[in-house]
């Protein structure tokens, strides 16, 4: 990793400063606003646990969904502070805003080892317009700046990207680590390297199907996303989803691949029906005998032995996307069933790096996820550093 981090700070440097932390807490919450999964408020632990032991005075700031610009009750950041100070196992204030007064004199009574969270960032429409007096407002409260919010690294904003202007900005340790995994692993990667990607959309994949291409030995593709190549093959897809704008660009994908030597596999067969949703009656069919009334929602279980072959004999695996209609449990069956044969990978010694919300959330119900080599805390974030594309929020660190 060519950034500064932390652990780059000389011991003793941090006794007494003050340092704002950019997080990624960005955690889904349920209708009463409790946190339904707080793996991003538990992975940022080990680098506020760091500065806290070193005496630093740390100030979190965070957005939580997309307020758009404007204070929203439903959105603001309590639940968070409730849970990081269980996790912590130690006080952590609250304020009501992220600059001003209020914020100020919060800061100003903090003690060595204190722990103060910022309201939600995105309150303000000058975050994500990076706005430079807003930054500069935000850098005011603080001495050193650390941005631990891997998930958030894509996006040009004022907390993530902007702040860094007016202070010396050092990586945390969960941007280090997912920096590595997606960045050494995968880029460095013991072959064979295979790459799994599903999802809905061609479209929102083809830069990483792309760059994937110039990496893989072998890339398995599944979900709504297939549906457009076996269209591209010149068969009919009955009422499964197609994005026609894209077939051409399947089309290319697909002659790439083969000039590359790239084995790229579709799905064999699927489960198809009427529509996608929960009780209704399914059947398994092969990949270009899809009836017409009927639209593929999962992957069949040739599929599955099929991509299970090529997964057992990878080293290296990179996962993005589930492979059918996964949050309908109906369909949900392909996806589990490749988040264990991954898992049974990475058990054998296979690194397997997984990105994704669908794709974590699979991992997690097929209850595998201690098996795996890495999971990404970022979606977006991760498709884009994967398809080298420089993040804002990285390129803005200090350089080694
Ligand atoms: C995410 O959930 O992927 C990150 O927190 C970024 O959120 P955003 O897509 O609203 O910028």
């Amino acid at each position: 990793m060519n950034k500064k981090t932390i652990r780059d700070l000389p011991e003793g440097e941090l006794r007494g400063k003050r340092v704002l932390v950019r997080v990624d807490f960005n955690v889904p919450l349920d209708e009463n606003r409790n946190i339904t999964d707080d793996t991003r408020i538990v992975e940022s632990l080990p680098t506020i646990r760091y500065l806290v032991e070193r005496g630093a005075r740390v100030i979190l700031v965070s957005h939580l969904g997309r307020p758009k610009g404007k204070p929203k009750d439903e959105l603001r950041m309590d639940p968070i502070a409730k849970r990081l100070e269980e996790l912590l196992g130690r006080k952590v204030t609250k304020v009501n805003d992220c600059i001003g007064e209020e914020v100020k004199r919060a800061v100003a009574q903090l003690k060595d080892g204190d722990v103060l969270l910022l309201e939600n960032i995105r309150f303000y429409p000058e975050e994500e317009a990076n706005d430079e007096n807003f930054a500069r407002a935000l850098a005011e409260l603080a001495d050193i700046y650390v941005n631990d919010a891997f998930g958030a690294a894509h996006r040009a904003h004022a907390s993530t990207a902007g702040v860094a202007k007016f202070l010396p900005a050092y990586a945390g340790f969960l941007m280090e680590k997912e920096l590595e995994a997606l960045g050494e692993k995968l880029n460095n990667p013991i072959r064979p390297f295979l790459a799994i990607l599903g999802g809905a959309k061609v479209s929102s994949k083809i830069g990483v199907l792309r760059k994937l291409l110039e990496k893989v030995d072998v890339l398995l593709v599944g979900g709504g996303m297939s549906y457009t190549f076996i269209k591209a093959m010149g068969y009919e897809v009955g009422k499964s989803l197609l994005e026609e704008g894209m077939i051409e660009e399947a089309r290319q994908i697909l002659e790439v691949a083969q000039a590359r030597g790239v084995r790229f596999e579709l799905p064999l067969d699927f489960v198809v029906a009427p529509e996608g949703k929960e009780g209704i009656a399914t059947r398994v069919v092969d990949w270009d005998k899809i009836p017409p009334d009927m639209g593929g929602f999962d992957i069949g279980p040739k599929t599955v032995e099929k991509f299970g072959e090529y997964i057992k004999e990878a080293k290296t695996i990179f996962w993005n996307g589930p492979l059918g209609l996964f949050e309908v449990n109906l369909f949900a069956r392909g996806t589990i069933e490749i988040a264990k044969k991954v898992a049974e990978a990475a058990e054998s010694g296979a690194i397997v790096v997984v990105g994704g919300g669908d794709t974590v959330a699979a991992i997690k119900q097929a209850g595998v996820e201690r098996k795996i080599t890495h999971i990404s805390t970022g979606g977006g974030a991760s498709l884009e550093f994967v398809e080298g594309r420089p993040l804002p929020g990285v390129e803005v660190l200090l350089d080694k």
